[in-house]
């Protein structure tokens, strides 16, 4: 296998994790992100659920439909050539093996090379199903948003539920998943589990001991009032936007937009032939 084809190949993961390479992912919604992101080197661009809250202004995960899914997936493959891009599958749209297969098989139509889902031993059968088809699978255990009810984002800072973590990413593993996205576990917790898969684990809010890292998008760049501790951001550019809009209102009230520079002209005789026009 060429090293191009290896790249956007699920199995680079693995070997990525036996050489001790982080993995980078990054959530992506849009075409124009698409190429920045692709031509960063990010090794996974994720069509992540959290589309609806970032980008279509619902309320919660559970808004997100296969429709959105599949438009945004569509829209990101157009801009990615060199990472593996990986769609999540919303919620309830795996509730059985058959509708998973079929859901992550429209996935896979839209430009999706992998498909992720939540949850850990009750979707473990999911997973079967879907790489039986043919189609690489990463699970994400931890903090479900999915799911969550509660009010506490860390998930397995209590021994039974870091046990669950475990467990759960254990069967994850046994079932065929290409890697596992870990959300908001305790460091600790992560490091345990890390070692304890020959897959790579992918952490959001897990710490140093992941064997990859994957963030929010709109997150990194500033694009949100959203604040995590997990979270870092690179950039501003929800201000820098903002800015840019209220200038641009200012000059157009001010009538300082458009200017000499941004006007089409037509030549004078076109102009006075146009003229005898209008007058007939
Ligand atoms: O949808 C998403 O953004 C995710 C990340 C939290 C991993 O699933």
């Amino acid at each position: 296998m060429s090293d191009e084809e290896l790249r956007t190949t699920p199995g680079i993961l693995s070997e990525m994790k036996r050489r001790g390479e982080p993995v980078a992912m990054l959530t992506c919604y849009d075409f124009p992100t698409a190429i920045l992101q692709d031509a960063s080197n990010v090794d996974v661009i994720l069509v992540g659920d959290s589309v609806g809250i970032n980008v279509l202004g619902y309320e919660s995960p559970q808004q997100v439909t296969m429709a959105d899914m599949l438009h945004h997936t569509r829209a990101v493959r157009r801009g990615v050539r060199n990472a593996i891009l990986l769609a999540d599958l919303p919620y309830r749209s795996y509730e059985t093996d058959s509708q998973a297969v079929d859901n992550a098989r429209l996935l896979a139509d839209a430009g999706a090379d992998m498909v992720k889902l939540e949850g850990a031993e009750e979707v473990a059968g999911r997973i079967e199903a879907i790489t039986a088809d043919g189609m690489p699978v990463v699970g994400h255990v931890g903090h479900l948003p999915q799911t969550w009810k509660g009010n506490r984002h860390v998930y397995g800072d209590r021994a039974d539920e870091a046990a669950r973590v475990l467990t759960g990413a254990v069967a994850l593993e046994a079932a065929g998943a290409a890697a596992v996205v870990l959300e908001c576990v305790p460091e600790q917790v992560a490091g345990v589990v890390s070692r304890a898969l020959s897959i790579p684990t992918i952490g959001i809010g897990s710490g140093r001991r992941c064997d990859g890292q994957v963030l929010v998008a709109p997150d990194l760049l500033g694009l949100n009032d959203f604040s995590f501790r997990y979270s870092k951001r690179y950039a501003e550019l929800g201000r820098t936007a903002g800015k840019a809009f209220a200038r641009y209102v200012n000059d157009v009230k001010g009538k300082r937009y458009p200017a000499e520079e941004h006007r089409y002209r037509i030549r004078n005789e076109e102009l006075r032939k146009f003229k005898a026009l209008a007058e007939e």
